[in-house]
C-alpha cells in the first residue's frame, strides 16, 4: 500500500509538499544528511525504496546510485537538473509539473517588462530618496505597437501572449522548429528574433542545448533601446556578454528572474540600475506552488496505485 511505501525525499523542494508526503510515506529527507550519511541511506533504502521527489531544477546525483529507483517526481517545469542520461540508462521514470505554473510565470513575466520599461523600481527609489521634490522622474517606454520577441514560445509565452495582446503589443517567435499553431512571424534564429524584436523575452529551457544562446550577437542585435527579460533560464544566457551589453548601451534594460549559478547573480550585475533583479519567482505564489505541489503527490499516487504517471517528462 503507498501509505506503506518509502520515499527519498531528495531536497527541500516545498516545504507544505513535503509535510504532506511525511504523512503518506515513510520519508527521508536526503539532504539533511551528511556526505557519509547520504551513502549510508542509499545503501539501507537500496532493494525497497523505488520512488523519489526532488527539484526539477536540482537534484543530488547520489540518487542515481539507488538502483532501485523506478520514479523520480519532480516539483517544477525545467528539468534540467535531471540527468537524463542517467535515468534512462536506469529505467527511472522522471515527472515534472508543467502547466499549473504557466499563469504565474507569464504574470512575472509581464511585471518585468513593465517594471523595465517604466523603470518602476528607479522611479520608486526617486520618491523614497526625496527627488521629486526636485523635479520630474525621467519618461519610461510605452508598449502599445512595440514587438515582442518570444525565445523559446511554448504554454507560457502562449500566457505571456494573452496577457501582452491587452497591452497592444505585437509578435514575434524563435524555436528550434517554426510551429505550425504559431499565429506570429518566426525568425530562425534567436540574433534575428532579437533584430525584429523591441522586447525579448527568454523562455527557453536549461541545459546543453541552449547554453550562452543569448550572446552579446544576440544583444547588440536588440539594440539600444531594446530590453532583454528572462523568466526561462540563466544558464541559456552569456551573463558575461549581458552585463557587457548593460554596460555599453546596446541594449536599454534588462529584467531577470533567473541566473547561471543560483542563487549567486553577477557583482556587476547587482551595481547595475538599468536592470531588474529578481530571486527565481516565477512560479512563486502560494496557490501556483501548492498546484505544482499537487501535481507531485498525484503522480506519485498514480505510480503507486496503477502503475501509471500523470506527467512524465523525458528530457528530449
Ligand atoms: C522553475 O523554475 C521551474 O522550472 O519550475
Amino acid at each position: 500500500m503507498a501509505e506503506q511505501s518509502s520515499l527519498l525525499i531528495v531536497n527541500n523542494f516545498h516545504a507544505e509538499t513535503i509535510a504532506k508526503l511525511d504523512a503518506r510515506y515513510e520519508t527521508h529527507h536526503l539532504w539533511r544528511e551528511s556526505a557519509d550519511r547520504k551513502r549510508e541511506l542509499i545503501a539501507r533504502l537500496d532493494g525497497r525504496c523505488v520512488a523519489a521527489a526532488s527539484a526539477s531544477w536540482d537534484c543530488d546525483a547520489i540518487v542515481y546510485g539507488l538502483s532501485s529507483l523506478r520514479v523520480l517526481a519532480c516539483f517544477g517545469v525545467g528539468v534540467d537538473g535531471i540527468d537524463f542520461a542517467r535515468t534512462r540508462a536506469a529505467g527511472i521514470a522522471v515527472t515534472n509539473t508543467p502547466d499549473v505554473l504557466n499563469d504565474a510565470v507569464a504574470d512575472l513575466a509581464m511585471a518585468l517588462i513593465l517594471a523595465t520599461t517604466r523603470n518602476i523600481v528607479n522611479a520608486d527609489r526617486f520618491v523614497r530618496a526625496g527627488k521629486w521634490l526636485e523635479g520630474p522622474f525621467a519618461f519610461g517606454a510605452g508598449l502599445a505597437g512595440r514587438t515582442l520577441g518570444v525565445l523559446g514560445f511554448g504554454r507560457i509565452g502562449a500566457a505571456v501572449v494573452r496577457r501582452a495582446e491587452a497591452f497592444g503589443l505585437r509578435f514575434a517567435y524563435h524555436n528550434r522548429r517554426r510551429k505550425e499553431d504559431v499565429p506570429f512571424p518566426y525568425f530562425a534564429s534567436p540574433r534575428e528574433l532579437a533584430r525584429h524584436s523591441d522586447i525579448l523575452l527568454n523562455v527557453l529551457p536549461g541545459g546543453p542545448e541552449t547554453q550562452g544562446l543569448v550572446d552579446l550577437e544576440v544583444l547588440e542585435a536588440l539594440g539600444p533601446e531594446g530590453v532583454f527579460i528572462n523568466v526561462g533560464r540563466g544558464s541559456s544566457v552569456d551573463e558575461a556578454a549581458l552585463a557587457q551589453a548593460l554596460r555599453r548601451g546596446l541594449i536599454a534594460g534588462a529584467g531577470l528572474d533567473v541566473y547561471a549559478a543560483e542563487p549567486r547573480v553577477p557583482a556587476e550585475l547587482l551595481a547595475m540600475d538599468n536592470v531588474v533583479l529578481l530571486p527565481h519567482i516565477g512560479s512563486a505564489t502560494v496557490e501556483t506552488r501548492a498546484a505544482m505541489g499537487k501535481l507531485v503527490i498525484d503522480n506519485l499516487a498514480a505510480w503507486f496505485n496503477t502503475g501509471k504517471l500523470l506527467t512524465e517528462v523525458t528530457g528530449n
